[in-house]
């Protein structure tokens, strides 16, 4: 949350932090601002809205060759002018930009108003500028390092100084931060996505660590001033992985790249001749592995229910007990940690602030954690044992689509290399192995319905509720339908398993309440349509996501969306993509902002 960018060297800085906001904007979008530095003095503009409120008002050729942006989420204070950041100290000499909280702020503005300082803002972040200020005598990193043991919480932080000019310092602690080197400049920013422009040779900060940067280069230390070494890592995608291309919106092209992003994150994963999967980043030998008696996954919103099918799938094929628990939930549960479990934090943002910690907390008490991750370089990624990128390239729409089936793509080829040293036969192996390399076809054959499922959006969008059912591997599809559909339309969603209805959610059908069935020729076929029967008969209309051919579902349903016939182990990847599609038609219907969905950001690092 919150997006943050440096830059110094020999450019005008405002067009670069601008173009850095843009590229972050995803982080946070409820105002933004930029502090631009001219020796002696700063000029900070601010604005509530997103970066093109802050463009329209920012002086077009504003000098200064050093300066730090921000794009922000709001947490402490409401949304305007004042609270957007950069944040000044007192004197307008000092500018800071924060991502995360400052859990102590109030005790620390409480000994700063007592020292005289006036506060204008309502934030936590407007003590970090002040405490600085309070120690700086000529060297600013020095002045930050000493107010960094005055904050509890978690920061990442860029600072510039008026009478410092050409300087930033940078340091983080539970917030993202990475450096970026250019030629004769130096670039700081919450993720590469905002210098991918002028570098792609990066170096990942760790929580504890300071950077001070000018334009011949960087060091890096800890608080306590010792030098820290770090590896420089060179980011492997090009800038066109992070622009729309020909499509009006990220989410639209990011359900299209689907085919290839699971077909990506399969790539080079699978053994034909011994039918079974090569996952090179586990870390972990054989033996580990063999002897897992449980896996429990712990993760965020759609990730979570990527971890949900992993769960299902693990139990049922590869014969492993298996959870999928909310990170948010598990971390203040004094989870119970046993020495014969696997963990998985699985996390597209590798950021998530709940999953992350959960993280630590199971690390800490001697767990092994294996991070499902789609950044490379993230900080779940960095810091699990080991663990499976998934490849689907930058996913920039707040609305997680091709990272969850690449999810699922890790999930399935875990599961096949983990049944396959159990009771999984050669033989089935290979039908397995047949079935997951047919599903990026299968998913561009879905893709192919788009104007159906267009004119399907349209005809509900006004429907107030929806309700989503499924049942057995239908289950986590029905609450990802659901989770898509509210969070860029708007339009209330419950998802449900089927098998529940009658306990309490059939009292909200009606005919205003249209019920999303996904009905797959599974084991749970009849049980499904017993439901579809008992919501027609009260009269709540039906879209049934089903499979191509089946007259029963489609007779019953008022809209029937017909995928290919499949494996029923493989539905997962093929029955989520019309609820994708549904989703995002229903919100473009009703003119939502689909990619940057209100009080939502895609990089959720607060708890
Ligand atoms: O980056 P993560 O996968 O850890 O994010 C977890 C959730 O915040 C995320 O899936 C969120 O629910 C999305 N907005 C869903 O589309």
């Amino acid at each position: 949350m919150c997006g943050i960018i440096g830059y110094v060297g020999p450019k005008r800085a405002t067009p670069i932090l601008l173009e850095g906001l843009k590229r972050l904007e995803y982080r946070g979008y409820d105002s933004a601002g930029v502090a631009v530095g001219l020796p002696g003095s700063l000029t900070v503009v601010k604005k509530t809205g997103k970066i093109a409120a802050l463009r329209s008002v920012t002086p077009k050729e504003l000098p200064g060759n050093w300066g730090i942006g921000h794009t922000r989420w709001a947490t402490h204070g409401g949304v305007n002018d004042v609270n957007a950041h950069p944040h000044l100290d007192s004197s307008g000499k000092i500018a800071v930009v924060h991502n995360g909280i400052i859990e102590n702020y109030r005790t620390l503005r409480g000994m700063l108003e007592h020292d005289g300082v006036v506060f204008k803002s309502d934030t936590d972040s407007e003590v970090i500028p002040n405490l600085i200020a309070r120690y700086f005598e000529g060297d600013l990193e020095a002045a930050v390092k000493a107010a960094l043991n005055h904050l509890e919480g978690t920061y990442g932080i860029a600072v510039v100084h008026a009478d410092r000019p050409g300087e930033i310092v940078g340091a983080r602690n539970g917030s993202p931060l990475v450096i970026g080197i250019g030629e004769g400049e130096m670039l700081l920013a919450s993720d590469v996505t905002a210098m991918i422009a002028h570098t792609k040779q990066v170096v990942y900060l760790n929580d504890g660590e300071v950077v001070f940067i000018d334009a011949e280069g960087y060091r890096t230390t800890d608080r306590d001033d010792q030098p820290v070494r770090k590896q420089v890592d060179e980011v492997t995608w090009e800038l066109n992985h992070i622009e729309k291309g020909d499509y009006p919106c990220y989410m639209e092209k990011e359900i299209f790249e689907q085919p290839e992003s699971i077909a990506r994150a399969l790539s080079g994963r699978i053994e034909r001749d011994i039918a079974t999967a090569k996952l090179g980043g586990l870390n972990l030998d054989r033996r580990h592995l063999r002897e897992v008696n449980r896996v429990r996954i712990i993760a965020a919103g759609t990730s979570w229910h990527a971890g949900l099918v992993g769960a299902s799938l693990l139990e049922s094929v590869a014969r492993i007990p298996a959870q999928a628990e909310l990170a948010s939930e598990l971390r203040y549960r004094n989870p119970v940690v046993e020495k014969d479990s696997l963990w998985f934090a699985v996390s597209q943002s590798g950021e998530t602030a709940d999953t992350l910690y959960a993280m630590r907390e199971i690390k800490r008490k001697g767990g092994t954690v294996l991070g499902i991750c789609n950044v490379v370089g993230s900080t779940i990624a960095r810091e699990s044992d080991g663990g499976v990128y998934v490849h689907s390239g930058p996913e920039i729409a707040v609305a997680s689509t091709k990272a969850f089936t690449s999810q699922l793509a890790a999930f399935y080829l875990f599961t096949l290399f983990e049944a396959r040293m159990r009771d999984l036969s050669q033989e089935e192996g290979k039908r397995f192995v047949e079935a997951l390399e047919s599903v990026p076809a299968a998913v561009a054959k879905v893709l192919a319905g788009r104007d159906e499922i267009q004119r399907i959006g349209k005809k509900y969008s006004k429907a107030r509720d929806f309700l989503f059912l499924g049942r057995g591997l239908m289950y986590p599809i029905a609450l990802e339908g659901a989770l898509k559909l509210k969070e860029i339309s708007y339009i209330h969603a419950e998802g449900y398993a089927s098998g529940e209805i009658k306990h309490g959610p059939i009292a909200l059908v009606s005919e205003e309440v249209p019920s999303v069935f996904i009905v797959p020729n599974d084991g749970l076929r009849e049980k499904n349509i017993s439901n579809m029967r008992e919501i027609k008969a009260r009269g709540g209309p039906i879209i049934a996501v089903g499979v191509e051919g089946d007259e029963e579902v489609a007779s019953i349903a008022d809209d029937f969306i017909a995928t290919p016939r499949m494996d029923p182990r493989f539905y997962p990847f093929t029955m989520v993509v019309p609820l994708q599609l549904l989703a995002y038609f229903c919100a473009l219907d009703l003119g939502r902002d689909v990619d940057q969905p209100r009080n939502l950001a895609k990089s959720v690092t607060v708890e």
